[in-house]
């Protein structure tokens, strides 16, 4: 049966253990793009293949059209979609000029500004990598001397991910992509049943607050922040939703306030909303 489908349906390639047809990708492409700003091109119709098939098999479907129906009254399965579907794929201290941009260059500005509290926000977080990374980098510089309270906010749309982030229980592996001058003052090492995996100080935990948060949507943030880290997620936006989102951005920076974005992402000059310092690093006008 399969097969006499995949071959009556102007296109299922991926293979014939589901059915896909056109106008379920289509479906796939306007309700990922409408509901998060995620944009899939025809290019990438193998990989969202690959990724709905768990889904359907965890469900025991064998079209798409069914599990689409059963999303529309589920909102669960509507989240359990949107996540099988998102890309997570992150790491301690990765692009690290922004690291040491922290270090070298906004620890002075701030320190210049009599700056007492500090507030920075993780946009699209993902497992919580990011995050740590900034904490780690800010108690490297001695940022916790500096101001009365510092806040970094940490959000993502993937419930998923999320849960790991709060977690912050990491495999041991996670330790190749930790400069070592972090790793003794910021880091801890399992034992017992958390042998082999790694785990942020708690002292430093505590300062990170992890938020569900579509970008898409409505932000509920009282004050406005210091420095906003968006690293490789708008990369998976149209332009449209990208510029949208810069202005944004603009709006919840402090003046002078700082955007980390990631490298193959850029804020388009026409804007005129900030000066680019070069290394994906902008401030606000
Ligand atoms: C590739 S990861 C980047 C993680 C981290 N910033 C880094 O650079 O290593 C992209 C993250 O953006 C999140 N994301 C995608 N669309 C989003 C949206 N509309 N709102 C919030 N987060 C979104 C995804 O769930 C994913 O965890």
């Amino acid at each position: 049966m399969g097969r006499v489908l995949a071959r009556t349906e102007s296109s299922v390639p991926e293979s014939n253990e589901f059915e896909l047809t056109d106008k379920d990708f289509k479906f796939i492409q306007w309700f990922m793009h409408k509901n998060v700003g995620i944009f899939f091109s025809d290019r990438k119709r193998t990989m969202v293949y690959g990724r709905i098939s768990r889904q359907l098999r965890r469900l025991g479907l064998k079209r798409f059209s069914q599990y689409r129906q059963l999303m529309e009254g589920d909102q669960q399965e509507q989240v359990n979609f949107i996540n099988c579907l998102t890309t997570n794929k992150t790491q301690f201290f990765r692009e690290y000029h922004h690291f040491e941009f922290i270090e070298k260059v906004l620890m002075s500005e701030w320190k210049g500004q009599n700056l007492k509290q500090l507030r920075i926000w993780s946009a699209g977080c993902s497992t919580g990598e990011e995050p740590y990374s900034l904490v780690s980098s800010l108690y490297w510089a001695k940022a916790f001397e500096l101001f009365e309270s510092i806040q970094i906010t940490a959000t993502d749309l993937d419930t998923k991910v999320l849960a790991h982030a709060k977690q912050g229980i990491y495999s041991e592996e996670a330790l190749n992509s930790i400069p070592s001058k972090y790793l003794k003052p910021c880091f801890v090492k399992g034992t017992g049943k958390q042998a082999g995996n790694v785990k942020c100080k708690s002292g430093l935990q505590r300062f990170i607050d992890f938020r569900q948060l579509n970008l898409l949507e409505k932000w509920n943030f009282d004050k406005q922040f210091d420095l906003i880290s968006c690293r490789n997620v708008m990369i998976y936006f149209d332009r449209n939703t990208q510029e949208k989102l810069i202005k944004r951005f603009y709006q919840q920076l402090k003046p002078g306030g700082v955007l980390f974005i990631g490298h193959s992402e850029s804020v388009p000059a026409s804007l005129d909303l900030f000066h680019h310092l070069g290394h994906t690093i902008y401030v606000k006008k």
